[in-house]
């Protein structure tokens, strides 16, 4: 038995949420959030075998807060700690998840607040970074263009959050009943090139919106005509940029038979749909996490500890966060 209990971070498009409003107790209270998770799972801390903890990449404020509780609990339990890397965490998700577990080598499409990425996985530790963003994560260009048009986090009862991205994902999905878009088409940037930029699609998206608001508030089809334009063009970019890292990965006569897509955003559903139908065509099998183990949860960060924690490697209790952690450095790197 392993204990990682989720403690949600803020790093979501860096954006400040009153806690009020966004984060109950037990989430920004580790001691909570434990007792809940072992209350859950039907056990008690005598059958905890080692904690795992986030080490990096992320916000030094959040990480450290996860980082404090674990050692505190490891060290007063005499039980082994084990740091982990929060995107390889994502990245091997679908290994616990899927009926059929990815066959190394495998690409790896990591799309989340902080990062979108394509690696190219080898094994479990080891990770090449064909793809990376110029300028913001695709998460956070949901984010930003989400406020931008004024949708709200929660639903109408204001008793769930449901985030900004889903939102927007949610009012995309009001314009396929909506016969015309009058929004124009937002350019997928940097054709032909292995990198990703969303930045200047945020800009054209925050330009547009600005144009109409002199007209005063937007009308509701509008905001979904918007929001459905920018999530064609965000995913006709993912497309695109998969499609080059699959021809790179031909050139080199690396075989890739599977495609792995992780994080926070991979659980936008006309997302799962557009890519599944893309790599489908070109005989690829396509592993997601359920929707509730893309975002960030304790599960993968547990199952991202496993194989150290069998082999008996782990941290000491005086290991230190790394907020700045590059993937292809994990190797060796404990
Ligand atoms: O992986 P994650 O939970 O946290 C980070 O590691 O960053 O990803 C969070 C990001 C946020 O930008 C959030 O708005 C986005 O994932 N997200 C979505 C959806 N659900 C979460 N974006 C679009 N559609 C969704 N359904
Ligand atoms: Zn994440």
């Amino acid at each position: 038995m392993w204990l990682c209990a989720s403690i949600r971070s803020m790093s979501s498009g860096g954006a400040f949420i009153p806690p009020r409003q966004f984060f109950t107790i037990k989430t920004i209270w580790p001691p909570l959030a434990v007792k809940d998770a072992l209350k859950e799972a039907k056990v008690t801390m005598t059958s905890i075998d080692g904690v795992a903890f986030t080490r990096g990449p992320g916000m030094p404020g959040c990480l450290g807060v996860g980082m404090n509780a674990a050692k505190t609990l490891a060290s007063s339990l005499n039980k082994p700690l084990v740091g982990v890397h929060h995107m390889q965490a994502h990245a091997l998700t679908p290994m616990l998840t899927s009926s059929q577990a990815p066959e190394f080598p495998f690409l790896a499409l990591m799309i989340s607040g902080g990062h979108t990425m394509i690696l190219l996985a080898s094994s479990e530790t080891s990770f090449e970074l064909l793809a990376n963003t110029a300028d913001v994560s695709i998460g956070n260009a949901f984010d930003k263009v989400s406020r931008e048009l004024g949708l709200p986090w929660t639903d109408a009862a204001h008793r769930n959050v449901v985030g900004a991205g889903p939102m927007l994902e949610k009012v995309a999905e009001e314009h396929a009943s909506i016969s015309s878009c009058d929004t124009p088409a937002f350019p997928v940037p940097m054709r032909g090139r292995l990198a990703f930029s969303y930045g200047g699609l945020m800009s054209s998206v925050q330009r547009h919106v600005a144009n109409l608001k002199g007209n005063g508030p937007l009308r509701r089809d509008t905001q979904s005509s918007i929001a459905y334009s920018f999530q064609v063009a965000a995913i006709d970019q993912l497309r695109e940029k998969l499609s080059l890292a699959l021809d790179l990965c031909r050139r080199r006569s690396t075989t890739i038979t599977t495609v792995v897509i992780s994080g926070g955003v991979a659980s936008n559903k006309y997302l799962r749909s557009r890519l599944e139908n893309f790599l489908g065509h070109r005989q690829l099998a396509v592993h997601y996490p359920p929707p509730s183990l893309c975002t960030d949860n304790a599960a993968m960060i547990g199952w991202a500890s496993m194989q150290r924690f069998l082999l008996g490697d782990c941290d000491p209790y005086t290991i230190r966060l790394k907020p700045a952690w590059p993937i292809t450095e994990l190797q060796g790197s404990h």
